[in-house]
């Protein structure tokens, strides 16, 4: 194997580990993390089956955001759903072996590479023109954007220029490093910074804003049934700080009588 293989083959080794062991740390932390008080925000589900739609409209959809802007919306909407679509595509270098001929009908799931970098470029725009959004936006916020943007646009040269890159050897160093396979890479620079951005996206998800995936999922605010006048709501840790007074209050009353 060619030195540059084995650089890429080791980091992606280490980027995964640290996705892995970082997004398993996060999530653990978020579901520690008390929620005291009831806060689900309006209009607020009833029942926990309204919780779930909440949550899948929330997710599939971006509905709280679609209340609050639509231009962030549509912008936002665009480029989450053309990376759902380019990942979907992406599955075809990591199948080891034949694939399912499914892949041929998603084949026009390319052009979603159009929808990501549209919607990404409106983000960046708004981060950068709009007043109010400049003084909040921290560099980290350019820092994805610009990322995941020279991802898509590298990813689309790649696919509709004549840099083409030689997709039986993606596939093969791809599915290889699943199956411990491993092998060499193609060596066009645009691939190479294609890969390393990914690497380096999937190292720094666990300490990124990036942890808005797992982390919409524990969100009181979303995640709650409006049930406070039926059921009394007591978060775990004060549960169990109420049952340990309980238990004090007993004996100390025991050792009065
Ligand atoms: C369950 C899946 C996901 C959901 C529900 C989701 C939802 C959202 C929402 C609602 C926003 C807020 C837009 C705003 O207010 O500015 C957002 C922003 C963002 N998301 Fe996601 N997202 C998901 C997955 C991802 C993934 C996998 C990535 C990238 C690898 C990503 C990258 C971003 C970035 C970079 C922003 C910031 C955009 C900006 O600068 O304004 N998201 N996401
Ligand atoms: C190890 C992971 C990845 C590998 C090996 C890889 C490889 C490739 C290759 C070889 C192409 C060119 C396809 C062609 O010529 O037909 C491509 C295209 C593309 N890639 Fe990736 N990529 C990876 C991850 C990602 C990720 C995480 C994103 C998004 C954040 C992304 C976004 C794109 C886009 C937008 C295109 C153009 C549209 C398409 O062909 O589907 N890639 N990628």
């Amino acid at each position: 194997m060619s030195t540059i293989s084995i650089i890429f083959t080791a980091l992606f080794y280490i980027s995964l580990f640290i996705f892995i062991v970082g997004m398993g740390r996060k999530i653990y932390q978020f579901s520690i993390t008390p929620a005291p008080l009831k806060i689900p925000t309006a209009p607020t589900p009833l029942t926990q089956t309204g919780v779930v739609f909440r949550m899948i409209r929330e997710v599939t959809l971006f509905e709280s955001l679609f209340r609050s802007n639509k231009w962030i919306w549509l912008f936002g909407f665009l480029f989450h759903f053309g990376l759902l679509l380019v990942l979907i595509r992406h599955l075809r270098y990591f199948i080891p072996g034949d694939l399912p001929e499914i892949f041929l009908l998603i084949q026009p799931f390319k052009y979603a590479a159009f929808l990501m970098v549209i919607g990404l470029s409106g983000l960046l725009v708004r981060r950068i023109f709009v007043p109010r959004i400049r003084y909040i936006s921290a560099p980290s916020d350019y820092l994805m954007l610009l990322m995941l943007l020279v991802i898509g646009i590298s990813g689309a040269v790649m696919t509709f220029t004549s840099n083409h890159t030689d997709v039986i050897m993606v596939k093969n160093f791809a599915s290889g490093l699943l199956t411990f396979d491993w092998s060499n890479l193609p060596t066009e620079t645009h691939f190479l910074v294609h890969l390393f951005l990914v690497f380096v996206l999937l190292a720094i998800f666990p300490i990124s804003k990036l942890l808005h995936v797992p982390g919409i999922f524990f969100s009181p605010t979303r995640n709650q049934v409006d049930n406070a006048r039926k059921k009394r709501h007591i978060s775990a840790w004060a549960l169990k700080q109420e049952k340990e007074h309980t238990v004090k209050l007993d004996q100390t009353l025991g050792e009065d009588k």
